[in-house]
């Protein structure tokens, strides 16, 4: 799947979006890159392309309100405003298949982040992080050390449910990160509990172990971030509930001492 996506997507993209879409998603693309400033063709040079011929009459007033919004997210100074910006995203396929896109939910201005892979089905349907069977897992843990779920804040690396529940592809963590980006910008938190390899990999850019990565304090652009297993994983290895104790103990003494 890796090796043929540029092509394979392309040709997706094509059976999915029409004309019009593939010119917004590529002017969106071209703001992202450039920004706001475009140096455009002029008209008499390609009046003879085959795709000009395709583009509707109406184009520019269905264009530029997206094309406005397309560079507003970055600048949103609330979790609301950018979940209200960024929700309807179909920057990857992944926006085809989901139900919900599941943004996160908790403390706004919390002092831990909780940070997952990616929803599964629960969370797809509900449009919440974390509310299967690993999430109630997730919850008895943070409850173990005396936190509730609504004082921290939860949230995953990818915001739209991978079909089947598949590892994350590069192209999708590539496209959904900033999302989490802006999240930690906003919430500001003091510490980082990164859930499983998945999340632990992307946040820190490594391709350390669980073994490697568990009981040290790594730095995520100045936030202290503790790496644990996630409670998928526990219910599949409850030998691990042992290890995970002492990861999210060692993260009470450190939110205690903050
Ligand atoms: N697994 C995750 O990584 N995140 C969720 O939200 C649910 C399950």
């Amino acid at each position: 799947m890796e090796s043929c996506q540029p092509i394979a997507l392309n040709r997706y993209l094509r059976t999915v979006l029409s004309q019009q879409e593939i010119l917004v998603r590529y002017l969106q693309q071209q703001i992202q890159m450039y920004g706001q400033e475009m140096y455009v063709v002029p008209a008499e040079l390609i009046v003879k392309a085959d795709v000009r011929q395709e583009i509707p009459q109406s184009v520019e007033a269905d264009v530029m309100p997206i094309l406005s919004k397309a560079s507003t997210w970055q600048s949103t100074t609330s979790l609301e405003a950018l979940q209200q910006e960024i929700h309807t995203c179909m920057e990857c396929p992944l926006g085809f298949t989901r139900n919900s896109f599941v943004f996160g939910s908790g403390n706004p201005h919390a002092d831990i982040m909780v940070i997952g892979e990616a929803p599964g089905a629960d969370e797809d349907e509900q449009g919440l992080p974390f509310v299967g069977r690993a999430g109630q897992l997730l919850t008895k843990i943070l409850e173990a050390i005396e936190l509730r779920r609504d004082e921290v804040y939860i949230c995953n690396i990818l915001k739209c449910r991978p079909p089947n529940n598949r590892k994350p592809l590069a192209m999708e963590t590539d496209q959904c990160e900033p999302y989490l980006w802006k999240q930690i910008e906003l919430v500001k938190p003091k510490l980082i509990l990164a859930l499983g390899l998945t999340a632990a990999n992307t946040l820190l850019k490594n391709k350390e172990s669980m073994t490697n990565l568990r009981g040290k304090i790594h730095d995520y652009q100045g936030i202290r971030t503790l790496v644990t297993y996630h409670p998928a994983a526990l219910l599949r290895n409850p030998e691990w509930k042992k290890l995970a104790w002492e990861d999210v103990k060692f993260l009470r003494t450190l939110y205690d001492a903050s």
